[in-house]
């Protein structure tokens, strides 16, 4: 029986500017979903996660059952719109990648499931075109405004590499991720779904930005540009400026093994995105915070934020400690209930049995 993982991701930096189309700095991890399948003639799927079995015939691909399955109906209907008509799938879905929490697992889900139609349907699509496909899934039928940051770094991942990506161009460049650092991903336990937070109204002021400065990319947008904007835009966007120009500068870091450097543009970057974008939460800004009390090189939030989880860089022989002292801070402040998992970076989503 065919078996695909498919990752979640972290991000390291570079948050909320892919829609801008600006710099992302992403990586797989290996932490993700397992999708074990046969073809089929109908869709039949159980998710352990959810606890739940659907079966649909092809001809419902269309009818949004508000449900984790809305993810493969998205799918199915756009390779439909691509005049792709793959067969049905059965099989079942489990893994170690929780949800609603800032790690992509509906990209995890979305990209299973187009890796398995791809090799089973012999689609002849290529991984810049699955994660495309990915994005209009979610974007056109789950009804998510999201960037090409989740689906790219969930296709697109290496083990051993971080992604810096150009959002505008898709053009990207492995970059060696340090073998003496860890990645911590401490899940404040708070859970989100995008669709519900205040996501799509900070995409809404970049467009309107990019619009009125007449700009295809915030790559393009200077200092002295922002004058032009209403206080609210100038405060947004002046984030998402000097975040493109950190993710440039980490890049630069990592490629120099520069640690101290790239802790510091991660901190940069968080206090950045809590005061002028503010996505951050308490729970966020607690873990970051107390992640550098006890010795980490860097912490900020990752994803979309309000909510979901943190990743703290870490020097490996330090790692589990600084961990588990976050962890014993953090459940003495706050009840939800927060978890972490070091994580190494990944491969993207492929056949891993035929
Ligand atoms: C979510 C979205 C991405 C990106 C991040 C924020 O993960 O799906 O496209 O915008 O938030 O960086």
């Amino acid at each position: 029986m065919p078996k695909i993982f498919s990752p979640g991701r972290i991000n390291i930096i570079g948050e909320h500017t892919d829609y801008s189309y600006g710099y992302v700095m992403p990586m797989a991890i290996n932490l993700g979903n397992y999708l074990e399948y046969v073809p089929y003639d109908k869709i039949s799927l159980r998710s352990d996660a959810y606890n739940e079995e659907i079966e649909l015939d092809l001809s419902m691909i269309n009818k949004k059952q508000n449900k984790w399955i809305d993810y493969i109906l998205g799918v199915y209907n756009a390779l439909f719109e691509l005049n792709l008509k793959p067969g049905g799938i059965k099989g079942r879905i489990y893994g170690n990648l929780p949800i609603s929490s800032g790690l992509s697992s509906s990209a995890s889900l979305e990209l299973a499931i187009l890796v398995a139609l791809n090799n089973s349907y012999n689609l002849k699509l290529n991984k810049l075109q699955l994660a495309l496909i990915g994005k209009k899934a979610e974007n056109d039928f789950v009804g998510v405004p999201s960037g090409i940051l989740d689906q790219f770094a969930v296709t697109f991942g290496k083990k051993g590499f971080a992604i810096f990506l150009d959002t505008e161009t898709l053009s990207y460049e492995y970059i060696p991720f340090p073998k003496d650092i860890s990645v911590i991903v401490y899940n404040t336990g708070v859970k989100r779904e995008l669709a519900k937070t205040g996501y799509a109204d900070r995409k809404k002021i970049v467009e309107d930005s990019l619009r009125i400065l007449n700009k295809n990319s915030s790559k393009e947008i200077i200092e002295k540009d922002l004058e032009k904007l209403d206080p609210l835009y100038r405060k947004r966007m002046g984030y998402i400026i000097r975040e493109n120009n950190r993710v440039i500068n980490a890049k630069e870091a990592l490629k120099k093994n520069n640690l101290e450097l790239l802790g510091k543009l991660l901190i940069e970057s968080h206090n950045d995105i809590a005061k002028n974008y503010e996505v951050s939460s308490k729970e966020l800004d607690f873990i970051v915070e107390t992640s550098m009390k006890y010795g980490a090189l860097g912490a900020r939030l990752t994803g979309a934020g309000f909510g979901g989880s943190a990743i703290i860089l870490a020097l490996k022989d330090k790692a589990e400690k600084i961990a588990e002292s976050v962890h014993k801070e953090y459940i003495k402040v706050f009840e939800y209930k927060s978890f972490y998992n070091i994580v190494e970076s990944n491969d993207g989503a492929n056949i891993i049995e035929n």
